[in-house]
C-alpha cells in the first residue's frame, strides 16, 4: 500500500533533528562566546544558522502535521506537541529579528531552548508512552518523571502482594491499555488507574463493586469474540481464563483500591493464578523432611498407610481404611501433625464421626477426602468449608442427604462428589454443580481451544506425492482460501 503523505510524515522523527542540533549548538556558541572573544559568533553566522534553524522546523513541521493526520496518536499530546512545536518554530523566528540586541536575544534563546526539550520530551511520549523516560529510572527519579506507580518495587512474597497495584492493574496493563490509556482512550475509558475504571467511560463506571456480572468491564470480556462489543477487538491479545477470573474476583471481593491480597482470603485457584503470574512461591510448603519423619511414626502408631506422592514435594496420601473401627475421632487428631501436607486422605469404613471432622479444617492442602460407609451425617459437611481444594469428595454409603450437600457450594473446587442415591436427590446435585461451575469458563476455555487450533493449521505443512504431474487433472486448481 502506498500512502504519500505517511511516507513523508514519517520523516519527521530524521528532519527533527535538524532545528534541535542547530539550536542547541547555537545555544552552546554563545555561552562559550561570552567567555571567550574569539569564540564569539559573527552577526553574519549567528543569522546563517537561524535560518537554517528555521528551514529545519518549517520542515519538521511539515512532516510532522502529514504524519499527525495519521490519527493514531493521542489527541490532547497530540495538539500540546503542535503548540509547542509552533512555539519552537515562533521563537527561532524572533530570534533571527532579534540577534542584534543583546538582552532580549539571551532570553529568548534560553526560552527557545526549553521549549524545545519540552516539545522533544512530548514526542517521545506520544510514540513511546508516557511512562517511557521513567520505566527504567533510579527509584529516586521516577516520581519526577511521571513513573508513578512504575517506582514501587516488586513483591517478593505473596504476603507483600497489593491486590490493586500487583494483581488487577497489570492485566488490564497488558491487556486494555493501549487502547485505555492515556494516549489513547477508546470508549472516553481510561485502565491504567483504579481511579479511571470507576469513573468508567461513556456508559458510566467499568465496575459495579461487589458485582461482577453487573460491571461492564466483565460483561465486554464475555461476549462472544465475534461481536462488535467483545473486549479486546478480536484480533488482539486476549486475557486468558485465569486473567478473567482474577478481574472478576477482585470485583466480587468489593473492588478495593488498595490492600493486601492474602487479606481478602482468595480463592486457591486466584493465588494459584496470582502466584505463578507474579513468579511468586506459593505460601509456606510444608517441610518435607519433617513431614515424612512424622509420617513414618504416625504409620507404626495407628496402624494406618502414609505415601509420598512426589518425589521432591512434601505431599502425602493418607489410607486408615485397613485400621476400620480402630480408627475413630481421636485418632484422626492424632494426624495434626501432618496436616498441611495432606493432599488425599481415605477414611472410608472407619469409626470417624461428624465431631471429628472439626479435625480437617487444619488439612487445607486436601484434594481427597473419602467418607464412605462412615457414621458422617449432613451436620458434619459444614466442617468440611476450608476445605477448599479439595476436588473429589467419597461420601457413599453414608446418611448424608440433599440438605449436606447443600453444604457444599462453598467448595469451588469440587469436581467429584460420590454419593448414595436414596438420600440424595438428582435435583439437589444439578443445583449444587451451577453452583460450583462456571459455564461462561468452559466457553472461554473452548474459545481459547478454537483459537489455538486456527494457530496450528496456519503453520502445518503437508504435501503429497501421490499425483504425477501427468495425473493431474487439465483443469485449473480450485481457488484457493487465501
Ligand atoms: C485495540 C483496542 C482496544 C483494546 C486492547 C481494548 N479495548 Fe475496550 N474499547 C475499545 C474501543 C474502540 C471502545 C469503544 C467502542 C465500544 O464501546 O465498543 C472500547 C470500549 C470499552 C468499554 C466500554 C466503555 C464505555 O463506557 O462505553 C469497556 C468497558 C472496555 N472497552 C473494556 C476493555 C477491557 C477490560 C479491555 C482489556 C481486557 C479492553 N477494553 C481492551 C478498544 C479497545
Amino acid at each position: 500500500m502506498t500512502d504519500l503523505t505517511l511516507f513523508i510524515g514519517r520523516f519527521h522523527p530524521v528532519v527533527v533533528h535538524v532545528p534541535i542540533g542547530v539550536l542547541l549548538l547555537l545555544g552552546i556558541a554563545e555561552i562559550a562566546g561570552r567567555f571567550r572573544e574569539s569564540l564569539r559568533l559573527a552577526d553574519g553566522v549567528r543569522g546563517m544558522i537561524l535560518t537554517v534553524a528555521i528551514l529545519g522546523a518549517v520542515g519538521a513541521a511539515g512532516c510532522g502535521w502529514l504524519l499527525g493526520r495519521d490519527g493514531t496518536y493521542d489527541e490532547v499530546l497530540l495538539d500540546r506537541h503542535r503548540l509547542l512545536g509552533f512555539a519552537t518554530l515562533g521563537l527561532t523566528v524572533m530570534l533571527l529579528l532579534l540577534r542584534r540586541r543583546p538582552r532580549g536575544y539571551g532570553l529568548t534563546l534560553a526560552v527557545t531552548l526549553f521549549v524545545l526539550m519540552w516539545t522533544g520530551h512530548n514526542g517521545g511520549s506520544m510514540t513511546h508512552g508516557t511512562g517511557y523516560l521513567a520505566e527504567y529510572a533510579p527509584t529516586v527519579l521516577r516520581p519526577l518523571l511521571g513513573g508513578g506507580l512504575a517506582g514501587v518495587p516488586a513483591p517478593e512474597t505473596l504476603a507483600q502482594v497489593d491486590v490493586f497495584q500487583h494483581v488487577v492493574q497489570p492485566v488490564l496493563d497488558a491487556k486494555c491499555v493501549a487502547c485505555h490509556g492515556d494516549s489513547r482512550m477508546e470508549g472516553g475509558l481510561r485502565l491504567d488507574s483504579f481511579a479511571g475504571i470507576i469513573e468508567g467511560g461513556e456508559h458510566g463506571p467499568a465496575i459495579v463493586a461487589g458485582d461482577a456480572m453487573e460491571s461492564l468491564l466483565v460483561r465486554r470480556l464475555y461476549l462472544p469474540l465475534d461481536d462488535k462489543e467483545h473486549m479486546p477487538p478480536a484480533g488482539r491479545p486476549q486475557p486468558t481464563v485465569e486473567d478473567i477470573a482474577v478481574l472478576e474476583w477482585w470485583i466480587t471481593a468489593d473492588a478495593p483500591a488498595a490492600g493486601g491480597f492474602l487479606a481478602l482470603a482468595p480463592d486457591p485457584m486466584i493465588v494459584d493464578a496470582v502466584a505463578n503470574q507474579l513468579g511468586l512461591p506459593l505460601p509456606e510448603l510444608p517441610d518435607r523432611e519433617a513431614m515424612f519423619a512424622a509420617a513414618l511414626e504416625l504409620e507404626k502408631e495407628l496402624g494406618i498407610t502414609i505415601r509420598p506422592l512426589a518425589e521432591d514435594e512434601p505431599w502425602l496420601s493418607a489410607s486408615a481404611r485397613l485400621a476400620g473401627d480402630e480408627f475413630g475421632d481421636a485418632q484422626l487428631a492424632r494426624l495434626a501433625g501432618i496436616a498441611p501436607a495432606l493432599h488425599r486422605l481415605d477414611l472410608g469404613t472407619t469409626a470417624v464421626t461428624d465431631s471429628g471432622l472439626e479435625q480437617l479444617s487444619e488439612m487445607t492442602e486436601l484434594r481427597m477426602l473419602r467418607l464412605d460407609e462412615t457414621a458422617v451425617t449432613d451436620h458434619g459437611l459444614i466442617q468440611l468449608a476450608p476445605l477448599r481444594r479439595l476436588t473429589s469428595l467419597n461420601l457413599h454409603t453414608t446418611a448424608v442427604s440433599d440438605a449436606g450437600i447443600a453444604h457444599l457450594t462453598s467448595l469451588t473446587r469440587l469436581r467429584q462428589l460420590y454419593l448414595w442415591e436414596p438420600a440424595v436427590t438428582p435435583e439437589a446435585v444439578t443445583s449444587l454443580e451451577a453452583a460450583l461451575i462456571d459455564q461462561r469458563r468452559i466457553d472461554r476455555y473452548r474459545d481459547q481451544i478454537a483459537t489455538a487450533q486456527r494457530g496450528i493449521q496456519a503453520e502445518v505443512f503437508s504435501s503429497d506425492f501421490g499425483a504425477t504431474l501427468l495425473e493431474l487433472p487439465a483443469t485449473e486448481p480450485e481457488e484457493s482460501e487465501y
